[in-house]
């Protein structure tokens, strides 16, 4: 049975990727994530079209998994707006962070539970900071990659997200877009995580 990754939530540190981490050991189950962070990540950020971030086990400076976070917006439709309590909003388009990738190494897979959902809540909470910082972030974005995980809707929407009306209706899709809203379902979600009740 798989442990909870918050077992060892003390081992683990959100860093940016920069030159000197172990990315070469990180193994992803679809190699095109590992690819990315082996050959891309660096050179993308380099010139501003990503910025990637590390989930590092200070215990053996591992990499359990990654995120890349980008600027978004998204449009809304009527009834979307509606969903959000924001039908007198007057503006189409509302301000995001877009999860541009995310992957867990395998080995920690295999091993814990809720990686990729504590990633989740690492970019929530990153997007509170961008908040605090005075830059207005309303929503976190995914385009969820269902050519390579066809299965990985059901992670997201287990994490609260849900599908983007206006961006979904390609014959031949290979990704769907879906929305977190940040400020929605909060002590909800964090009940769920630590188990703890009011
Ligand atoms: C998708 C991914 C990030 C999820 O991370 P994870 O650490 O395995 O997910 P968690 O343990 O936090 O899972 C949370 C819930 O989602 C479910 N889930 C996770 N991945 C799933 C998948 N591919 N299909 C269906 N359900 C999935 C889990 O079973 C769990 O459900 P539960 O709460 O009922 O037990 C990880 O599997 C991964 O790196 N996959 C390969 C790369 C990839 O597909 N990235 C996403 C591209 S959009």
């Amino acid at each position: 049975m798989k442990k909870e990754i918050n077992e060892i939530l003390e081992n683990l540190q959100l860093v940016p990727f920069t030159k000197g981490y172990r990315i070469e050991d990180f193994v992803c189950e679809i190699c095109e994530y590992s690819q990315y962070l082996h050959k891309d990540a660096l050179s993308f950020q380099e010139i501003g079209v990503s910025k990637t971030h590390l989930l590092i086990n200070k215990k053996n400076a591992d990499v359990i998994a990654y995120m890349v976070l980008v600027n978004d917006s998204i449009k809304l439709s009527d009834a979307e707006k509606t969903q959000h309590n924001m039908d007198s909003i007057p503006f189409g388009a509302f301000p995001s962070l877009k999860i541009g990738k995310l992957a867990v190494d395998k080995k920690y897979q295999k091993e814990y539970k809720g990686i990729g959902s504590l990633m989740i809540e690492i970019a929530r909470g990153i997007s509170h900071d961008i908040n605090e910082l005075g830059v207005a972030c309303k929503f976190i974005t995914i385009d969820a990659d269902v050519e390579h995980n066809p299965s990985v809707l059901d992670f997201y929407i287990k994490n609260g997200f849900k599908f983007n009306e206006k961006y979904n209706k390609k014959s031949k899709i290979q990704t769907v877009s879906m929305r977190l809203d940040i400020y929605h379902n909060e002590n909800e979600k964090i009940e769920k995580r630590t188990g703890t009740e009011n």
